[in-house]
């Protein structure tokens, strides 16, 4: 089925000059890019997004790793985009990634992992709601 998921290119990645190569990646996997920006997150913006982990141990880490730098966040549209996009990032910790994944190739830890896609059809359709409501998309 046709899916949305929403991607965030990280900080990491940016300081890394490396979104050049992870944009051309999202094309070669056949993504449509429906929506794309690059924004300085705000602490608001970030605990607002990351609001399901508020009680877990790092989720003050997150949020400083989320508004270090800039992101690109994009509303991607494709068969089976969800799950698709997870395999193309990889596991959670880019030491479990497996080779050739962007976490694999630009992550440096758990913490420090270069890319976020959405986990779930819903959390797809909520996620790129929340970065670009009503008529943007
Ligand atoms: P994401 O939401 O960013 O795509 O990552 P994910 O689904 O693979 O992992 P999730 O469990 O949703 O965790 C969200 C982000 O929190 C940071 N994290 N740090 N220090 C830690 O143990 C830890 N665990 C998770 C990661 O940046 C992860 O991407
Ligand atoms: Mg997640």
């Amino acid at each position: 089925m046709t899916e949305r998921t929403l991607a965030i290119i990280k900080p990491d990645v940016l300081k890394q000059r490396k979104q050049g190569h992870v944009l051309q990646r999202i094309l070669d996997e056949g993504f449509e890019v429906l929506a794309m920006k690059q924004m300085l997150l705000t602490r608001k913006e970030a605990e607002g997004f990351y609001a399901v982990h508020r009680e877990r141990p790092f989720f003050g880490e997150l949020v400083d790793f989320m508004t270090s730098g800039p992101v690109i966040v994009l509303a991607l549209e494709r068969e089976n985009a969800v799950q698709h996009w997870r395999d193309v990032i990889g596991a959670t910790n880019p030491a479990n990634a497996a080779p050739g994944t962007i976490r694999k190739l630009y992550g440096t830890s758990v913490s420090v992992n270069a890319a976020h896609g959405s986990d779930s059809v819903e959390n797809g359709q909520i996620e790129t709601r929340y970065f670009f409501p009503g008529s943007e998309l």
